[in-house]
């Protein structure tokens, strides 16, 4: 291992979205909503969904293998896999062991991390410091959610807004000073309430009491999660900004997390940020939780709107409650 620290990037980026499309005309048959009411609210046209028989390691897979082309790594070269995800094919093993086997990535170690939609941001952070310190050369970060299946169908607060999809981004050495230039995550438990699936775990084990409450789904206070993401998204952005030595001028492109156009337009104008400089798909996707950024960033590298040696932030907040922000110079 080095003392110095080595500079670290993301050397390649994949995505993978189920086709099946949902509507907002679709859900109107579910549930008492209007298209007028979603979009107008919360910027959400339509999202994907998974089929019955796919999980989060069968998107992450795909993601993974199209991360890994895009970056010419082989499965053998890749040290650990850090799978981010709220929505994992069961409690244990951790989804990441099942797409290290699937993938073939005989060489790496494997665990799964829990920061909801802030997990790919958390995920970066960690896998990056194992390549900084020298332990590893190459780390594979998947971040896999099928939120469908853990929607209650009947509660038009929640279930107008998630998706189904799979981001995933390979973090080797880059040149140094660019990469990623710094960090901002946090956290703070006395909000775990308002976003959170109440059963299923140690705490109240399924039990039939359970599955007729519906508690194994999720359930959200809107609100108080709108007013914490409205302040955190600005707060944590200028933050990473700082410890990173910028200032919002020298920002080209920010890719925050998909929840709600409304969220994201608050955290562009305290940036004082341009709308052609905010990557937006929500209205494509919805919110996908920690898969959302990845499989933004992705579309953003290629479509061109990111290019070799611009500035770019990456921001999040999520269940727990959570939050992170990265900044990084775009190193390919
Ligand atoms: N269709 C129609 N009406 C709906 C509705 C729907 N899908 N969902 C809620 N409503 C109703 C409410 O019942 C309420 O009616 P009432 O005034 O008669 O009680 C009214 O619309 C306003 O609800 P409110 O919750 O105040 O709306 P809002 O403007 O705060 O928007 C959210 C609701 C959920 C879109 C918004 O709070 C939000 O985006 N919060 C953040 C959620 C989030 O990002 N979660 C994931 C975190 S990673």
């Amino acid at each position: 291992m080095s003392s110095n620290p080595r500079s670290v990037g993301i050397v390649g980026l994949g995505s993978w979205l189920p086709d099946n499309k949902i509507s907002n005309y679709d859900l109107m048959k579910l549930v008492d909503t209007s298209d007028e009411w979603i979009l107008s609210r919360t910027g959400i046209s339509e999202r994907r969904k998974a089929s019955e028989q796919e999980a989060a390691s069968d998107l992450g897979l795909m993601a993974a293998r199209r991360a890994l082309a895009a970056a010419n790594v082989r499965p053998e070269e890749i040290d650990l896999i850090i799978v981010a995800t709220i929505t994992p094919d069961m409690f244990f093993p951790a989804t990441a062991c099942l797409i290290q086997k699937n993938l073939g990535a005989i060489n790496a170690a494997a665990f799964d991390l829990s920061a909801a939609c802030s997990g790919f941001i958390y995920a970066l952070s960690v896998g990056s410091q194992f390549i900084a310190n020298g332990h590893y050369d190459t780390v594979l970060v998947v971040a896999a959610e099928v939120m469908t299946k853990i929607i209650n169908w009947e509660d038009r607060n929640s279930c107008i807004l998630f998706g189904d999809g799979a981001g995933a981004a390979v973090l080797q050495p880059v040149a140094k000073d660019s990469g990623f230039l710094s960090f901002e995550l946090g956290a703070d438990g006395t909000g775990a309430e308002y976003l959170q699936i109440p059963a299923g775990g140690s705490r109240k084990p399924a039990s039939l009491e359970t599955v007729l409450n519906k508690e194994h789904f999720l359930k959200m206070n809107g609100n108080e999660v709108f007013k914490f993401a409205v302040k955190k998204m600005g707060d944590i952005s200028v933050k990473a900004l700082e410890k990173a030595g910028l200032t919002e001028e020298d920002l080209d492109y920010l890719v925050p997390h998909q929840a709600n156009t409304r969220i994201i337009d608050a955290a562009r104008k305290r940036l004082g940020l341009a709308e052609d400089k905010v990557y937006i798909n929500l209205d494509k996707y919805g919110n996908m939780s920690s898969a959302s950024i990845p499989i933004a960033l992705s579309e953003a590298v290629a479509k061109g709107y990111i290019q070799k040696g611009n500035i770019i932030l990456l921001v999040a907040f999520g269940a727990g409650l959570t939050w992170g922000s990265a900044v990084i110079k775009w190193a390919i």
